[in-house]
């Protein structure tokens, strides 16, 4: 998939934060954070949300056309952020280089080797003590078991706009497992009707996970 595409249509430019970005932000408020990293920054919600609150923002993604959006909306609110285009397994940064990393909708798009890879990454270039917010879809999504299955729990769906991406679902224990080379801070589920008008209902769940290197 060319992850361009997704940018195009207005419906995936999302422009207000996810709660469970707003959450964390006592939380890296309390901690002193200043350098974040929103891997798979998209067209740059959280980028925009983040650095209007006075922190200094870095961002990985795969979309140029989201990247494009972006830089627009950051001269827009003239604000400033450090964009590069890079896949999710590997994070062009020192060890220790961020004080909290962010990980929205992002790591599920990948089989399981490579998601163990990203965190891996995550792991390595967020400082000692810093934060870590990274999301999975859950089994509990209408969209488990949807296309073909290419490893256990991962699907690649026939249709739709992330058609032949595989998709990874876990279920609590493995979201605790895969993240394990941190220390937990929260871990807990979202289950919703989707929120982007997709002309079907489909419900929308994830396994959040909170914690810290
Ligand atoms: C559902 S969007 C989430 C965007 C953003 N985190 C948000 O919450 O608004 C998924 C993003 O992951 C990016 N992505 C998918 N596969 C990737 C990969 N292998 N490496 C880096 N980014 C990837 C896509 O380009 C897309 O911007």
């Amino acid at each position: 998939m060319n992850w361009d595409d997704l940018y195009k249509d207005p419906r995936f430019c999302l422009k207000n934060p996810a709660e469970e970005v707003v959450k964390i932000v006592p939380i890296l408020q309390s901690r002193g954070t200043k350098r974040i990293l929103d891997l798979g920054f998209g067209a740059g919600r959280h980028i925009i949300y983040l650095a209007k609150l006075g922190f200094t923002m870095y961002g990985t993604d795969l979309s140029k056309r989201g990247e494009q959006i972006t830089k627009e909306w950051l001269e827009q609110e003239k604000l400033q952020a450090k964009l590069v285009m890079s896949d999710m397994t590997v994070i062009p940064y020192p060890d220790d280089f961020f004080d909290a990393c962010i990980c929205r909708g992002v790591i599920t798009h990948n089989v399981v080797n490579g998601i163990r890879t990203c965190i891996t990454e995550m792991h390595r270039t967020l400082s000692p003590g810093g934060v870590v917010m990274c999301t999975f879809i859950s089994r509990e999504s209408s969209e488990y078991r949807k296309g073909e299955e290419v490893e256990p729990h991962t699907f690649a769906p026939d249709e739709g706009i992330e058609a032949g991406v595989p998709h990874h679902f876990v279920d609590e224990e493995e979201a605790r497992s895969l993240m394990q080379c941190f220390k937990t801070i929260e871990v807990y589920h979202m289950k919703h009707g989707g929120l982007i008008d997709m002309g079907t209902p489909y419900v929308s769940a994830h396994w959040v996970f909170l914690g810290e290197k």
